[in-house]
């Protein structure tokens, strides 16, 4: 399209261009015709005059041989030089090797006839009264000869005079029609100029226009259009850009809708989330509002409180509620960790936390059922000092690995490994090594098949072995475990090269 739109202005301009050209030429050569037709008549002036002076000199030679300065000769040599000039005049040829001459015009034969009749009448008059005598000796010089010669000259003289008189108002009425037609032609000249230059910016008007509305697009402005109508390619290229321009309004005025729609979709969704969130907690709490009574009264009973002794059966009964009433409790937290955790709400309370006293409270909090149990718990601590975290989350994520394991180890003779070291990554470049501290809770229980680990991380999964049941639980630890490490900053993993039983490692950072 650019091509052709380029060919098509390159033509019209082209066009015009080559009529000024031809213009410029023919003008030239109608100036050099002219001149040269001036040069000419010039040329013919000249000869014309030189007959004048020719005649003076067959007269001199003449008068002189009748003087007796002179012989015969000199005047036949005289004669000779005039003939041959007024024969020039009237035939052309090179009157001289400098000057060239053109044919008489037509309508001087007249007066060159007149110019030949005198010279004939001149000529035979010498002959007859000055050649001939010589030829016979007799020098007889009539009186009135020489006022013959002179009367004859005379005529000769004037008619050719009349032929450069008359060859000379022709070339000043050529001179000035020339001046005239200079005069005319430059003001065609100047007309075909100014219609070139009219007829360029008429054709580059649209592109004006297009120039102007592109920047008031580009400023933002929609509101324009280029009105130009033909069938050349800037009135496609003008109707392209007024389709353009709707097109993008359009586009603008839809997306505008669009945008006004989402926004009221996001406050409809905000506020459908607000109203959600409210809504979990007020029935995460309401839910366990009534545990803390039912715990107490349990406890109440269990010890006695209300002062009769309940019996071995009561007794069993009542532990039963309490232990299901604190899973009742533990689930509730953990559905609402796990929804804080899913839509990135959780609060941690930050702060420089000891390794040491984490690792300690979580193991007083577990310390019964490690003794209960007959655990063989120990502690491989190669790292020491603080790490910025949530100390009670980081505990929970502890808290859940051995408990789980404490579920899957063998009875009496399990072995948990508590593993802390240090660990610097090392994949980024050495100005912003970062440094973590890795946590690895290593047991001897079954482990986890390779088919299983993929599933250990999502919620309310688990593994259905013989220890389910035993194990009891939900499934949302270790989801919990990975969403609190994540927040922190970490990372949480199943280690599949350990191979002895189970090992899950999390790394938090230092900083
Ligand atoms: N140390 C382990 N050895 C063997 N299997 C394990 C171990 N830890 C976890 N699992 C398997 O992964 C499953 C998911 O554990 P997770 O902690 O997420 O849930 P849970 O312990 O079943 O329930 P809860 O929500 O009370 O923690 C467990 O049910 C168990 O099958
Ligand atoms: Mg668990």
């Amino acid at each position: 399209m650019l091509r052709r739109f380029g060919s098509k202005i390159s033509v019209k301009i082209g066009i015009l261009v080559g009529i000024q050209i031809v213009f410029v030429i023919s003008n030239i050569a109608i100036f050099a015709y002219f001149e040269s037709q001036g040069a000419l008549l010039g040329n013919s002036i000249n000869v014309a005059g030189k007959n004048r002076f020719l005649t003076y000199d067959v007269l001199v030679q003449t008068l002189k041989y009748i003087s007796g300065f002179s012989n015969v000769s000199a005047v036949n040599i005289a004669m000779r030089n005039f003939e041959s000039n007024l024969m020039v005049l009237r035939g052309s040829g090179n009157a001289s090797p400098a000057m060239e001459l053109e044919p008489l015009p037509s309508k001087y034969f007249d007066m060159w006839r007149g110019i030949d009749f005198n010279w004939q009448k001149y000529k035979e008059y010498i002959i007859d009264n000055i050649i001939k005598p010589s030829q016979t000796g007799a020098k007889q010089i009539p009186a009135k000869l020489i006022t013959e010669l002179q009367s004859m000259a005379s005529s000769l003289i004037s008619s050719s005079h009349r032929l450069v008189t008359a060859l000379a108002k022709e070339v000043k009425t050529d001179s000035q029609n020339l001046t005239i037609l200079q005069i005319l032609l430059g003001s065609i000249n100047i007309a075909i100029l100014m219609s070139i230059l009219y007829l360029i910016l008429h054709m580059l008007r649209p592109i004006f226009s297009l120039t102007k509305a592109t920047a008031e697009v580009e400023k933002g402005n929609l509101n324009v259009s280029v009105n130009h109508r033909g069938n050349d390619e800037l009135a496609t290229l003008s109707e392209s850009f007024n389709s353009m321009v709707y097109s993008i309004k359009e586009h603008i005025e839809n997306q505008n809708v669009l945008t006004s729609k989402l926004e009221k979709a996001y406050e409809e969704l905000s506020a459908a989330d607000k109203a959600k969130d409210e809504f979990v907690s007020m029935i995460s709490h309401e839910l366990k509002t009534p545990l803390v009574p039912m715990k107490l009264y349990c406890q109440m009973f269990i010890k006695q409180s209300f002062g009769s002794n309940l019996n071995e059966k009561q007794n069993k009964a009542i532990r039963i509620i309490e232990r299901n009433l604190e899973r009742l409790e533990m689930l509730v937290t953990d559905i609402l960790d796990c929804y804080k955790l899913d839509i990135g709400k959780i609060t941690l309370s930050r702060e420089d936390a000891n390794i040491d006293t984490i690792i300690k409270n979580t193991i007083t909090d577990l310390k019964s059922i490690i003794q209960d149990q007959q655990i063989s718990l120990k502690l491989d601590i190669k790292s020491s000092g603080t790490i910025f975290c949530d100390p009670k989350r980081i505990e929970q994520v502890l808290s859940n690995l051995l408990k789980n394991s404490f579920d899957f180890v063998p009875k009496f003779s399990g072995k948990i490994v508590i593993r802390l070291e240090d660990y610097i990554d090392n994949e980024n470049n050495i100005t912003s090594k970062k440094k973590f501290v890795v946590f690895s809770i290593d047991d001897n229980g079954p482990g986890i098949t390779p088919g299983e680990m993929n599933n250990l991380f999502k919620k309310f999964y688990q593994v259905d072995t013989g220890f389910r049941r035993k194990h009891g639980g939900t499934g949302l630890g270790l989801s919990i475990c990975r969403g609190l490490v994540e927040a922190h900053g970490g990372r949480l993993w199943y280690d599949k090269n350990y191979n002895a039983g189970a090992s899950f490692k999390f790394i938090i950072p230092r900083n």
